[in-house]
């Protein structure tokens, strides 16, 4: 029995209890959030840690999953690492490289593993693209675009989500398509130019982040991608395209489905694991449940059929991999911290970019 303790059990967090609490050699022993702990822990019948040093220096738990605000990562990751817990981390890990570096360090020193909690990689869409990739069916890959938009209207409250000191903003807060990028690439960028503004909503009932970012990549080899985000695109899009030199594939995450194209001939593959779970992604994409451009969830909100699903995945796949499983070479870079830190440096670089308005090396991140 492998025995978990969840620090934040907001919406995200107490699915992912949830999830791994279904498993027969897992076990939720508790959880601890100032505002939502007790709640949760009566549902799961598990105790409530009245603080975080309770819950990171318990016996009876083995692995610390951190599902806080981005903001709050770093302690639980820290003094998990510290009392010798093996750790799961949510995305973004973390809103600069070095806290991110800090954080995978103190699990490696102290011997625990660390897993980045980058769940795209467990869409079936992103796995299918990869052995495409892999196999040569469309060739030497030359460049990915990405989008992830759409127009964000006033919220009844302001979340932190929307606070770019506390979510670090789309591009962090969003790193699953860079994350994703960097993964088809087989790597990170040579050098990255971002240009991002607050362009449709800068006042004060909206958050400061900025609201359309457009990233420019350039990895060795002639090879490139423009990845965009944001809340003030009226016509909302989500995919992932890879155009190669023998062929194309796009995943399209809005009208849900994977399309590859080879000689001019379309086929088509599931995003997620069945055609419901596609459908349903779709359906939510075009009615009124959006919500600040891009679907975000609060406290007591249940996930989407396509998230619970990849959630379950990412669970079993952690809990056996804390049970003995060897990493596969797919997600080995989750474990490593090289996906954690490669994210965090391409967004970091970006970052300082959009400041200093000029192109910058990922290297001058990394040294
Ligand atoms: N992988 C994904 O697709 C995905 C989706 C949603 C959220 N997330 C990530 O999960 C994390 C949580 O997001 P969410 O959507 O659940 O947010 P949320 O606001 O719904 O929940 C955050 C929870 O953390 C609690 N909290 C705040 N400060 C705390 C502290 N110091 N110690 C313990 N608990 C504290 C809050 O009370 C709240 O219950 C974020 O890092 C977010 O990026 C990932």
């Amino acid at each position: 029995m492998m025995k978990y303790g969840v620090v934040g059990v907001g919406y995200f967090g107490a699915d992912l209890a949830r999830f791994m609490n279904e498993f027969d050699n897992a076990q939720i022993t508790m959880v601890y959030d100032p505002d939502n702990g007790r709640a949760i822990a009566d549902e799961l019948g598990c105790r409530e840690a009245s603080s975080l040093e309770e819950l990171v220096s318990s016996g009876d738990v083995d692995c610390v999953i951190v599902a806080t605000p981005n903001y709050l990562h770093k302690e639980p990751v820290l003094l998990a690492a510290k009392h010798k817990k093996h750790v799961f981390c949510e995305k973004p890990i973390a809103l600069n490289y070095q806290d991110c570096d800090e954080m995978v360090k103190a699990c490696e020193e102290n011997g625990v593993t660390f897993m980045a909690g980058h769940v795209m990689n467990f869409f079936n869409g992103v796995h299918h693209a990869k052995k495409l990739i892999n196999q040569g069916v469309i060739g030497k890959v030359l460049y990915c675009h990405t989008a992830r938009n759409g127009w964000e209207d006033v919220q009844p409250s302001i979340s932190w989500k929307k606070i770019r000191e506390k979510s670090g903003g789309h591009l962090y807060h969003h790193i699953h398509e860079l994350d994703c990028v960097q993964f088809l690439m087989g790597g990170m960028p040579k050098s990255v130019y971002m240009n991002a503004a607050n362009v449709a909503h800068n006042t004060p009932e909206f958050g400061d982040e900025d609201d359309m970012l457009f990233l420019n990549l350039e990895f060795d080899d002639n090879r490139f991608a423009v990845l965009e985000w944001g809340s003030a695109f009226r016509w909302g899009e989500h995919y992932v395209l890879i155009q190669g030199t023998k062929g194309a594939i796009k995943l399209d995450m809005y009208h849900c489905k994977g399309t590859l194209r080879v000689d001019g001939k379309d086929s088509y593959f599931l995003i997620h694991e069945n055609q419901e779970e596609d459908d349903d992604r779709t359906r939510i994409y075009t009615s009124t449940e959006m919500d600040g451009a891009i679907q975000y969830g609060k406290p007591g909100k249940r996930t989407p059929m396509w998230l619970s699903s990849i959630m379950k995945k990412e669970m079993k796949y952690l809990n056996d991999i804390l049970h003995g499983m060897q990493p596969t070479e797919e997600f080995i870079k989750l474990l490593t911290g090289e996906a954690a830190r490669a994210a965090i440096a391409t967004a970091d670089a970006c970052t300082l970019s959009v400041k200093e308005k000029r192109r910058v090396e990922i290297s001058e991140i990394l040294h």
